[in-house]
């Protein structure tokens, strides 16, 4: 089956299982667009977990930088839910929004999005994640994070 609109199950290249195409996020910015390449597959012919948590760790870089205004380290990854397979010439969107700003930490949710191949503009979440991130000052210390005025 193909071709199938937003919000309808379809089947997947692999055995039954079924995916749906969904809307994407309007609260969420988009922050990051990737393509992934078989030299990040892993023994499934999938793409490697380790490739995509790579990824969303940038995301959630991008989205929690202009909040620390400087440097900042990852400190934790809260959650971490691979919901599809992600694939080789896949189209991936990754969408991020602030949680919570803390003393020293910002806390963001990253969702991704997939384009499969031929299936253009109709998107599978294939992943979410939440990351906390801590302001660091040039020592590496934990510094506060400016206010949002
Ligand atoms: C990030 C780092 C500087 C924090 O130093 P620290 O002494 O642990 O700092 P603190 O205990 O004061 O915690 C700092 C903030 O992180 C938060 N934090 C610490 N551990 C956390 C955890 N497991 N989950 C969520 N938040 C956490 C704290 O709640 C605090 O936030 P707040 O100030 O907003 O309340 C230090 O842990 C570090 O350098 N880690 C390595 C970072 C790194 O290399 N990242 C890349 C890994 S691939």
């Amino acid at each position: 089956m193909s071709a199938s609109p937003h919000g309808k199950t379809v089947p997947s290249r692999r055995g039954n299982r079924e995916v749906m195409y969904v809307q994407l996020p309007t609260d969420e910015q988009l922050v990051l667009k990737v393509i992934p390449m078989p030299r990040d597959c892993n023994v499934n012919g999938d793409i490697f977990g380790g490739w995509v948590m790579a990824q969303v760790d940038l995301a959630g870089a991008v989205t929690a930088y202009p909040f620390a205004e400087g440097r900042m380290a990852t400190v934790a990854v809260n959650e971490f839910v691979f919901k599809q397979p992600v694939r080789v010439g896949d189209v991936l969107s990754f969408f991020g929004k602030l949680v919570r700003i803390g003393r020293t930490s910002i806390t963001v949710k990253i969702e991704v999005y997939a384009e499969r191949i031929g299936a253009q503009g109709k998107y599978i979440k294939v992943t979410e994640a939440s990351l906390t991130y801590v302001a660091i000052d040039e020592q590496g210390n934990p510094r506060e994070v400016p206010k949002v005025s």
